[in-house]
């Protein structure tokens, strides 16, 4: 049986703690890496997205107090801000505890509008102390091949700004950070984006584009979310820009049957959220995704925060088996049974390490 080592070096990944220029990273310019790592994903595969807005301005819809058996406050909240044509405003629904005072908050992107909804429990997430904002990902840039002329796209001029549809719901979460500075009840260093699969992968690239945000939580992420690229199972480079071209930006076409050119991997991804804390969550029937590979992209990011001198990935030296768990460092792994969803038992993990 292989090592994790010898796996990962079969993987022949690019080097995490080197420059681009050849020379070595440090704890002291970490930081500097980290928004290199940031630049060569925006380049490569996620674009890049417009300036934050000078402000973005709230306006509540709808109130709902003691709803949830007494237990919540329920928002309807319009957010508004300033774009190169003209202002964009997408709604959200705020659910916060009652008379809460600095509790964690998670921002949720979601498939659906509907709150609660299969992958939202709210009652959990109330009884767990913690507020959500959802997020309609739909309300932001519609998921589908629209030539970018909809939604938030249609506010910026691509050939300026070479963002995918990703990148946009994460420029969307940001926006939501930006409202979650100004209120009362929110604890701003912990605050979580979390999102299952292609909004799992938006949640990797929120966080890692916006580091006011304490953790990412990435359920079932897999390809160009949290899974190493390179020999992976399952969905491919190719594979997803062929289907799912509108998520990325157009350069990262070219390494479709190409993964061991690029000049980056998804271990790049995760490592770009260091220090902060980031959830992995995967299924074992979900070989589209491959857990081995977004394990072996945890193991692999670890690096970083080890040399910030904190624990990472701390693992045994071996491949996951269902019902394992790991979060004795910053980064959190679960491998549980069943198929590709978002299940109450991932909310339970990520709900714990906020
Ligand atoms: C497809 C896609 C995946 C994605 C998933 C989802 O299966 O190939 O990359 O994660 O949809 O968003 O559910």
């Amino acid at each position: 049986m292989n090592t994790i080592e010898e796996l990962l070096q079969k993987r022949k990944l690019p080097e995490l703690l080197r420059f681009a220029n050849g020379e070595s990273v440090t704890r002291e310019n970490w930081e500097t890496r980290r928004k290199e790592l940031v630049d060569i994903l925006c380049r490569e595969v996620y674009g890049y997205a417009p300036p934050a807005p000078a402000h973005v301005v709230v306006t509540e819809t709808k109130r709902k107090d003691k709803d949830y058996a007494g237990k919540g406050t329920v928002r309807n909240l319009t957010l508004s801000f300033p774009t190169d044509k003209g202002e964009f405003s997408f709604p959200v629904v705020e659910v916060v505890p009652t008379d809460a005072g600095n509790c964690p908050v998670f921002v949720h992107v979601n498939f659906r509008p509907d709150v609660p909804d299969r992958y939202l429990p709210i009652e959990e997430i109330l009884d767990a102390g913690c507020g959500v904002i959802r997020i309609y990902y739909n309300d932001i840039a519609f998921d589908g091949e629209d030539g970018f002329t909809g939604g938030l796209a249609a506010m910026y001029d691509r050939k300026k700004y070479t963002w995918g549809k990703i990148r946009m719901w994460a420029f969307a979460a940001s926006r939501v950070m930006d409202y979650l500075q100004t209120v009362d009840y929110a604890d701003k260093n912990r605050i979580a984006v979390v999102g299952h699969s292609r909004l799992g992968k938006t949640a990797l690239v929120t966080a890692a584009t916006d580091p006011r945000f304490a953790m990412a939580c990435a359920n079932d992420s897999g390809c160009t979310g949290d899974a190493l690229s390179r020999d992976k199972v399952g969905e491919s480079v190719k594979a997803i820009n062929g289907k799912f071209p509108y998520w990325f930006c157009d350069t990262y076409r070219q390494y479709g049957d190409r993964e061991h050119e690029m000049p980056f991997d998804q271990h790049f991804l995760v490592a770009a959220i260091a220090p902060r804390r980031v959830a992995l969550g995967s299924a074992v029937e979900d070989t589209w995704a491959d857990p081995d590979s977004q394990y072996l992209s945890a193991c692999a990011a670890s690096a970083a925060w080890e040399l910030l001198g904190e624990k990472g990935f701390v693992h045994p030296d071996r491949l996951p088996v269902p019902g394992d768990c790991f979060d004795a460092g910053s980064v959190a792994f679960h491998l549980r049974e069943g198929t590709h969803f978002f299940s109450r038992t991932d909310w339970h993990r990520y709900l714990c390490l906020i």
